[in-house]
């Protein structure tokens, strides 16, 4: 049985909910903390202010365990365990902002109560940030003699859009601490992971042949370093398939067939291989970016990494030119963009490659009607400053249009039947980056990312 530890964690965006509710959900007395009064209101009244798949039933099966706060004072003396999950957004050169890490740092210290208290980084942080919390912890701890306290490092890995099943049935635990106290009691809180002694939720199966994740220790450093490394060399290997697509476009190769070719050969493995228009996301631009700046400060190059961003930025214009060899001219064209998101199953707009494939359009001089099943609302919010309409469906987007971009694989999207031309649509043209549109398909003229343009004049004109 697990024996249940009082936690508190500070911070309440994609990684503090997703850990405070599977914390709660494996048996822990878990209170959130967050600044933003308006989100604790919402998560008191049992809703939350970001979209997740099944996270809300996670959240109602859990919330005997669970209470939100913005007060610090009633959250941190009692805990035994206290994460920081707050954002470390980019600053202009690159660097992560670490002034929200260092409130939460201070208010944590102001707090504490005397006892062995375990402060868990979860955010993403330059090495040697850990060392730094340390010091800022015994710089605002109240008679800091009295106060013992450990610093651990343990970045998550999970995905957006399948955060519950990352959480819950992670390939690794990683545990950094330069005090194996420290490292102790967080294998007590993940002990129900670690052994996977928890009932998996019906909507969160295990998956087939999962059985217990590994568990990492090493120093706080070697810790703040693997989240980093994990991130670039997954954005590496996007951006080396992308590279490779627009080589197979020059010598009519396709990407799909040597990606498959390549990734059965277990040193590289399948995953993180499909060419698109580049990845976005709120983790990507900005850890490459990171690391690229923590090198910087060192005099030392990332010439790899560097390349990969530059990759990725030029990936962002091959759906503006694919469009311009079929539809020449782009002033006055109407184009449906369908998939606002940065990838399926999530309504976070963070880097999302539409937003550049928008902005360029629109710039051209293009009416754009986008569409996305979830992430419109946010957009009206955030996206205030692009040109385009909304359409309430993606048939309403297509109707009219010259041409249809598929930028988000949603499953939505998947099920419209691409064997004929969307109704009413002036061009049968589908630029589809995700490969969404069946290979047997035979409307129009479908391109794809990675594969050379279709003879534009195959294009049919629907009657
Ligand atoms: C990522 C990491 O996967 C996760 O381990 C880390 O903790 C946070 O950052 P996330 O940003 O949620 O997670 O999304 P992910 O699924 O990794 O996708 C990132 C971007 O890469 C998306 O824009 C996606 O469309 C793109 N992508 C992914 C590709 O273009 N090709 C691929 O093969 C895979």
């Amino acid at each position: 049985d697990t024996k249940a530890l009082q936690v508190a964690v500070v911070g309440t965006g994609y990684v503090g909910l997703g850990t405070a509710i599977m914390l709660a959900y494996l048996g822990h007395q878990v209170v959130g903390l967050d600044v933003d009064q308006e989100k604790v209101e919402m998560l008191q009244r049992g809703e939350l202010p970001i979209y997740e798949p099944h996270l809300d039933q996670l959240l109602q099966d859990s919330s005997s365990r669970l209470r939100w706060t913005t007060d610090y004072a009633s959250a941190i003396p009692n805990a035994d365990v206290i994460f920081i999950c707050v954002g470390t957004p980019p600053l202009p050169g690159g660097q992560p902002n670490l002034a929200y890490v260092a409130d939460a740092a201070q208010s944590i210290a102001q707090n504490l109560n005397g006892k062995l208290q375990v402060v868990v980084n979860k955010s993403t942080v330059p090495v040697g940030t850990g060392d730094w919390v340390a010091r800022l912890i015994e710089e605002y701890a109240i008679d800091y003699h009295a106060n013992r306290y450990l610093v651990v490092s343990n970045p998550e890995f999970l995905r957006e859009g399948t955060a519950l099943g990352d959480s819950l049935y992670p390939d690794r635990i990683v545990l950094g601490s330069d005090s194996p106290a420290g490292i102790d009691r967080l294998v007590e809180l993940y002990q129900p992971l670690l052994d996977q002694q928890f009932e998996a939720p019906a909507y969160v199966p295990r998956p087939d042949g999962y059985t217990t994740p590994q568990l990492v220790t090493t120093s706080l450093s070697s810790a703040e370093m693997i989240k980093y490394a994990a991130n670039a060399f997954l954005a590496l290997k996007i951006s080396f398939a992308n590279e490779i697509a627009g080589l197979c476009e020059c010598v009519d190769a396709d990407i799909q067939e040597v990606t498959r070719g390549i990734g059965y050969d277990q040193r590289i493995g399948p995953q993180f291989l499909s060419a698109g228009a580049g990845w976005g996301g709120s983790c990507f631009g900005k850890d490459t970016a990171a690391l690229i700046s923590i090198g910087r400060e060192y005099g030392y190059t990332m010439p790899i990494l560097t390349a990969a961003v530059e990759v990725n930025q030029r990936q962002r214009q091959v759906v503006i030119s694919k469009l311009q060899q079929h539809l020449h001219r782009l002033k006055g064209k109407r184009v449906a963009v369908l998939g606002m998101a940065f990838k399926p199953n999530t309504d976070d707009l963070r880097d999302a490659p539409a937003h550049d494939c928008i902005a360029r359009l629109a710039d051209l001089g293009v009416q754009v009607v986008a569409h996305d099943p979830v992430a419109m609302p946010r957009a009206r919010q955030e996206w205030g400053h692009l040109r385009y309409q909304e359409a309430a469906s993606a048939a309403e987007a297509m109707r009219g249009a010259d041409a249809v971009i598929i930028m988000t694989e949603w499953d939505e999207y998947r099920q419209i039947d691409w064997s004929s031309a969307p109704r009413g649509m002036r061009n049968s043209l589908v630029i589809d980056t995700r490969h969404v549109v069946p290979d047997n398909c035979t409307m129009g003229v479908v391109e794809r990312i990675g594969r050379r343009l279709t003879d534009p004049l195959a294009m049919q004109v629907p009657a």
